[in-house]
């Protein structure tokens, strides 16, 4: 006799994310249900043998028809968990579990992690430092603001990511040109001063409102300048013991628990001013993109994918616990590149640990129990990937991972 499922998992995924998730949730006896885009049906991403069935719709952001198509599903599956993938299905996610009554996070937690405006707004009632901002919705109060608070500043869009929409603004009069082009859409959208610095990202998992794991990272780059300037993705574990380690681990703590975050993972983002201190840039209930979990991975041992299903999942037979993860530091380099199949065999060094494979792409991720090494990889890499396959190309419209 077989065993009933454990549980039923729907899990939301508008864009391919989420293989080792929908793996540990298969390996320990679940049922995975995955919606999708149609347009997705075919894609070799997914790994079907941990899939129990497909479902797709023309439109996974259109509110009513995923309501009415999961409801229908719902005639005859129990759903016990609904999980967002990608953090475009994070609104949706929670509007499904509000609907159909599943436990999870809600329709007001998931505002504060996938809008910039609410994100701030709380943050900033909560006493963490953010950058001066103001909603564009009166233009009183915007005209007040921009004479208060002095350029440049960033205009964004609420709910984007992957730096999509945002544009620097260099004086007022470029904002109202900018807001007439975006017409009824500028309530959509945040005003915010530009801080001048580094950008770091804590990538965590949360457990009964504990941070139970944390590693805190800086991109080489700022992504702005990356999406927006041309130039390769990099990114690394911050010196541990640091004095940055431990101001971005308090400002983590401090963040996810005010914005409300029970169970599952984060991704938050943070600048450091020229005057030293952190600024809460943004936050979502998700793993981060641009393989990031390969990099944490490579440091630790940890599989963010694989611990966030353990937490869904978890709780009934035996409460969750972390692995022990290891102390070693990991490095993550990614550049469009010329060849269609770029050839990273001339790449050697035993500290690669893992390699892209995607077209148009190259990208490596190594790690080391040396931060020097490290670091020295990265630059040697930075330069050799320009040289070898670098290739620059508009912004994009929608996230590349
Ligand atoms: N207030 C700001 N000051 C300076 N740079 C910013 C600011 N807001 C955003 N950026 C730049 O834009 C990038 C993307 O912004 P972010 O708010 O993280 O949105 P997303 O990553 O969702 O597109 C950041 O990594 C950073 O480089
Ligand atoms: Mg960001």
């Amino acid at each position: 006799m077989t065993e009933a499922p454990l549980l039923t998992i729907l899990c939301l995924a508008s864009y391919e994310k989420g293989v080792d998730f929908m793996r540990e949730c298969h390996e320990h006896g679940c049922r995975v249900l995955l919606l999708t885009q149609s347009h997705l049906a075919d894609s070799a991403f997914w790994p079907r043998d941990a899939i129990d069935h497909f479902f797709y719709m023309p439109d996974m952001y259109n509110r009513q028809d995923v309501v009415y198509g999961v409801s229908y599903l719902s005639r005859t599956e129990t759903i016990d968990r609904i999980v967002a993938l990608d953090d475009f299905d994070v609104e949706m996610a929670a509007a499904l579990r509000e609907h159909l009554r599943i436990p999870g996070m809600g329709d007001s937690t998931a505002r504060y992690f996938r809008d910039k405006l609410a994100m701030r707004v709380k943050a900033r009632d909560e006493g963490i430092l953010v950058p001066e901002f103001m909603h564009v919705l009166n233009y009183d109060h915007l005209r007040g603001w921009m004479e208060r608070v002095p350029p440049p500043w960033v205009l964004k869009p609420r709910s984007e990511a992957s730096s999509v929409g945002i544009k620097k603004i260099t004086e007022s009069e470029q904002l109202w040109r900018t807001l007439d082009t975006l017409g009824d859409r500028q309530s959509f959208y945040v005003l915010e001063k530009y801080i001048d610095g580094d950008v770091y990202h804590v990538d965590s998992i949360v457990v009964d409102r504990e941070v139970v794991f944390a590693e805190t990272h800086r991109y080489a780059h700022p992504l702005l300048d990356v999406t927006h300037g041309g130039g390769i993705f990099c990114s690394s574990t911050l010196l541990r013991g640091s004095e940055d380690e431990r101001a971005l681990h308090d400002h983590n703590r401090h963040l996810l628990r005010s914005l409300g975050l029970v169970r599952g993972v984060s991704h938050t983002e943070f600048i450091k001013g020229r005057n030293g201190e952190f600024y809460f840039l943004e936050t979502s209930a998700r793993v981060g993109g641009a393989y990031i979990p390969e990099m944490v991975k490579a440091a630790t041992g940890i599989n963010l994918w694989r611990e966030w299903a353990r937490i869904e999942i978890g709780g009934r037979k035996q409460p969750y616990s972390v692995p022990v993860p290891r102390h070693d530091y990991g490095g993550i380099l990614i550049s469009l590149a010329r060849q269609e199949h770029p050839d990273t065999s001339a790449y050697q060094d035993q500290e690669i640990v893992w390699r892209l494979d995607k077209h148009h792409h190259v990208g490596l991720v190594v790690g080391s129990p040396d931060p020097d090494r490290v670091q020295w990889l990265l630059a040697e890499y930075s330069r050799r990937i320009a040289n070898d396959f670098y290739a620059s190309q508009p912004a994009p419209q929608r996230p590349t991972a």
